[in-house]
């Protein structure tokens, strides 16, 4: 099948260019003129590429990509844009975008990059390719999740030990149960302990089991979770909350592979991947002495770091519609798009809970939403809705952090500082000057007086024509 590409631009003369560049690589090639038509084509069929401008009329072309991301999360996500304002090209991103190219863009740059596009998408997922995809568990295109998956594939076959570490709520469990299904040891069970949350005394006869009468009340035998792993994977959670004694009976298993179940003297020879995760600091926990460095070594073959969700915001969208569809579908609620300005509210808070915090707020905001088929701002958790607002600092080097000994041009920098906020705004609300007025307060008058002063109608023109 010939790749599908759909292409989004207003401007009627670079449409036909791109269109009869593109033709020429054999792609099946739909285009459209307006924001509405192009989600009227994104809604009727499933692109591999969408190349879209970010000025269209009255609109902004970065809203299609969360649109497309939710009805085909495979699509290879592409903006153009005139202004090449490094904040679109972050937002873009952001959103998923995976290409950002500034026009003027010569043609035959055009046509790799879209080439490039579609092979990627051809190379097709791999056993743990994330997807959006509802019945897919891990969701991320972040190039830093994409990098963890590699390796948890490249690892997944072989009985090393793995450590994975990560911040809470980013998804270290996630990781451990891809391993294990990615691995042979699939067809047998994975066993999870949470080291946490079994009382110190008690971890020895959950890990090891015991004989019967091996203490008061063991009435009769009982596998530990070693024996209940043999084959398979052992999955010790919060690996870093165990006591030091603890410690050293794994070390032995890790070690031998063989324990005994307590009140036996016989031997249990058992084949078993450790797989351990902590969000703890382990190698402080080293120099203050409550835990092993042999067993650190030990269980650290394989180091898996899960990123936390600020150091890869562009898998927060595609987690927000991901894990929406979900608990849509889990619901019984109608399913639900986000709308745009929430995903900017989304996009730019720092969950410094992770996904799992993303998940609780996505969770609450499609409750509060009900019936409606969008969620919407009202609908997010306080300390989302209410961070900084979509206001972002102009860029710092257009405001002198100290002033030079020759003194600044006040009127100048201000003017300037003026004119990279209007350009901006006005490149998020695609040139609706209405829109752009609301949002940085402005009476619409007062905003068209700033534009006529700075000339900014004049450079956006200049831009356009390049
Ligand atoms: N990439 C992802 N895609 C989909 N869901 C995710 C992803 N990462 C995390 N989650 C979800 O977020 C929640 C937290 O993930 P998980 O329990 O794996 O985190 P954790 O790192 O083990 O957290 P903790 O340190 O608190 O134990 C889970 O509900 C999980 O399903
Ligand atoms: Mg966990």
């Amino acid at each position: 099948m010939r790749p599908k590409i759909l292409v989004v631009e207003d401007d009627t003369r670079l449409r036909l260019l791109v269109l009869e560049a593109l033709s020429t690589e054999g792609y099946d090639l739909t285009s459209a003129e307006s924001y509405e038509d192009a989600v009227k084509a994104i809604e009727a069929e499933e692109f591999d590429v969408l190349l879209t401008d970010v000025n269209l009329p009255g609109k902004s072309g970065l809203d299609l990509l969360p649109i497309c991301l939710r009805r085909s999360p495979r699509t290879y996500l592409m903006v153009m844009t005139a202004y090449g304002s490094i904040d679109t090209a972050v937002q873009a991103m952001k959103l998923g975008a995976q290409d950002f190219l500034c026009k003027p863009i010569p043609l035959k740059d055009l046509i790799s990059a879209v080439r490039v596009a579609v092979e990627k998408n051809a190379a097709g997922p791999g056993r743990f390719e994330p997807e959006t995809a509802s019945d897919s568990p891990i969701i991320g295109r972040s190039v830093v999740m994409l990098n963890l998956l590699e390796q948890v594939n490249i690892i997944a076959p072989y009985k090393i030990n793995v450590l994975i570490t990560g911040e809470t709520g980013t998804g270290k469990e996630l990781i451990a149960r891809a391993i294990h299904q990615a691995s042979p040891r699939e067809k047998n069970s994975l066993v999870a302990v949470n080291c946490a949350a079994i009382p110190e005394h008690l971890l020895e006869d959950e890990l090891f089991g015991h004989v019967k009468g091996a203490f008061t009340g063991a009435q009769s035998e009982r596998k530990g979770r070693f024996e209940q792993a043999d084959g398979g994977t052992l999955f010790l959670d919060e690996i870093g909350d165990m006591d030091l004694a603890m410690q050293s009976k794994l070390l032995r298993v890790l070690q031998e592979s063989e324990f005994e179940r307590l009140g036996s003297g016989k031997t249990v020879k058992v084949d078993v991947r450790v797989v351990a995760a902590t969000s703890a600091d382990l190698e402080r926990k080293i120099l203050d002495g409550s835990f092993r460095a042999d067993l650190y070594h030990r269980l650290n073959v394989v180091h898996l770091r899960v990123p936390a969700l600020r150091e890869r915001p562009d898998d927060i969208m595609p987690l927000s519609q991901g894990l929406l569809d979900r608990f849509c579908e889990r619901s019984g609620l109608p399913s639900k798009s986000i709308a745009s300005d929430t995903c900017h509210k989304l996009v730019s808070y720092n969950f410094p809970g992770n996904v799992r915090q993303l998940q609780n707020a996505i969770e609450r905001a499609a409750i509060f939403s009900g019936q409606s088929a969008e969620v919407r701002v009202e609908h997010l958790p306080e300390e989302i809705k209410e961070q900084g607002s979509m206001f972002q600092m102009p860029a710092a080097h257009t405001v002198p952090v100290t002033i030079p000994d020759e003194g600044i041009d006040f009127s100048e920098v201000v003017s300037q500082v003026e004119r990279n906020l209007l350009i901006q705004t006005l490149d998020k609300t695609g040139g609706n000057k209405l829109q752009a007025a609301k949002l940085l307060n402005l009476k619409r008058t007062t905003l068209v007086e700033k534009i006529k002063r700075l000339q900014i109608d004049s450079a956006e023109e200049e831009a356009e024509a390049a």
